[in-house]
């Protein structure tokens, strides 16, 4: 189409310049805080002079700037480009008739240059990575039991609502001087049923460490279980400095016979009361089933949890590992190795994400199991994977019970010796050092 075609001499800088001017100069763009998968953040002045921030819809995958307008990068985003536009304005508009005190207040939703924007507030503070990283020193155990607090409550209140955030990181929580939470970075957020468009759900924003491994596949179902694995991913961040492991590569591992590479953090010493570590580990778990199911669970769990730190436990033994391992290979028998889904990793300064850019480019027209395989139901195969790797683990935990039990009967004129010679043995060096 001759109005799809850009050229080379009109394209400009993605960002808006200082000083451009929306809706009818209510808003003075500033500055660019940040160009994201879905968008431009700035820095604005309102009409009042008061500081708020503006988020642009520039899917840059699929869309640039011309003439002042954005546009889509060729004909055939053109649908892709319009249909994340009115995604966003209808997500802008549901986020806008959020009222909570933790949670980023949206004043305006407007289109222009052929885009579509939202006006918010400006929250004063710095991203808790960034807080991690400049002034480690603000995070102590108390002031974060006190944020997973308020970030659940936050949760619970969109949860009630049946919004799902989707985007959970440590990135977008900012903390202000007073320790006051805020949620930002609605972009990627979406209904509860995540299916209704194909060609948006093949831009799905997936963010290394704290995305659930639904959030890889497009068109599968996502819970508030799947919001709540993000939570965990950034409360496990802030506890131990670092991302847990990669989602899909825990599911990798089970599935390829390997143990899980997630360490849970109730087996170490990290200066928490155990309740409270284990309700992460929990949040974190690979299955959507085995996770805490609601923000208010989660809550109960915390309310429950003694507050002293108990004695760790030493870590389950190798054998349980290798017994699931087993059974988790002969579920797997038939299937073969492939192809990961390819996927582009855009360079910013928070942890790596990454964006599948388009569903005919980066993902495969069907989605495929972790080998390869075309599956041809995503939801159905979700659910038996879901149920053959409980039934598994449900097994490996009886053979090691029953052989723990076995082994005791055998081994009770030895245990007394065992047990002086453990007075001896060296105590397991704690995992890091307590905050
Ligand atoms: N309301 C706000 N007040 C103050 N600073 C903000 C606000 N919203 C965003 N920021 C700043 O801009 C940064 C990026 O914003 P945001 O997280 O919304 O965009 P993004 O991660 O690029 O989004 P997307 O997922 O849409 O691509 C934040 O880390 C924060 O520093
Ligand atoms: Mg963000």
């Amino acid at each position: 189409m001759q109005q799809n075609l850009i050229l080379e001499d009109d394209i400009q800088n993605d960002e808006l310049q200082p000083g451009t001017s929306l809706l009818h100069g209510q808003y003075l763009i500033e500055e660019n805080l940040v160009s994201g998968g879905f968008g431009i953040t700035y820095l604005a002045l309102d009409s009042l002079e008061r500081q708020v921030v503006i988020k642009e819809c520039f899917p840059g995958a699929v869309c640039c700037r011309a003439g002042g307008k954005v546009q889509a990068r060729s004909a055939d985003r053109a649908g892709q480009f319009s249909s994340i536009k009115r995604h966003f304005l209808r997500e802008a508009r549901r986020l806008a008739k959020l009222n909570h005190p933790n949670i980023v207040g949206v004043h305006q939703v407007f289109e222009e240059n052929n885009s579509a924007y939202m006006a918010l507030d400006y929250v004063e503070g710095d991203d808790l990575l960034t807080v991690l990283e400049d002034h480690p020193e603000r995070l102590t155990p108390r002031v974060i039991r006190k944020l997973l607090r308020t970030a659940l409550e936050s949760v619970s209140y969109l949860h009630g609502l049946g919004i799902l955030h989707r985007d959970i990181s440590p990135d977008n929580f900012l903390l202000d001087r007073q320790g006051n939470l805020t949620l930002i970075d609605f972009g990627a957020a979406r209904e509860h049923a995540g299916k209704e468009n194909r060609a948006l759900s093949a831009l799905l924003a997936v963010k290394d460490g704290y995305s659930p491994h639904e959030f890889y596949l497009a068109d599968v179902t996502q819970y508030a279980s799947s919001d709540l694995y993000s939570l965990g991913a950034t409360f496990y961040h802030l506890v131990t400095g670092d991302a847990p492991p990669q989602s899909q590569e825990r599911l990798a591992a089970i599935a390829a016979n390997n143990p899980d590479p997630y360490h849970p953090l109730a087996l170490g010493d990290w200066g928490y009361d155990r309740g409270f570590l284990e309700a992460i580990d929990k949040a974190l778990a690979v299955l959507q089933e085995d996770r805490i199911q609601s923000a208010e669970a989660w809550l109960e769990m915390l309310d429950a949890a003694p507050v002293a730190a108990p004695e760790p436990e030493p870590e389950l033994g190798t054998d349980l590992n290798r017994v699931i391992s087993r059974l988790v290979q002969d579920t797997n028998v038939d299937l073969q190795p492939g192809k990961p889904t390819a996927v582009e990793t855009r360079k910013r300064h928070v942890p790596s994400r990454q964006l599948a850019r388009s569903a005919q480019e980066e993902r495969p027209s069907h989605p495929v199991d972790i080998f390869g395989n075309p599956i041809s139901d995503v939801d159905a195969w979700q659910k038996e994977q879901d149920r053959a790797l409980k039934a598994a683990r449900k097994a490996a935990q009886a053979a090691q019970a029953a052989r723990e039990k076995e082994e005791t009967e055998q081994a009770a004129p030895r245990s007394v010796i065992a047990k002086f010679m453990g007075r001896f043995a060296p105590r397991r060096a704690s995992a890091a050092t307590a905050h």
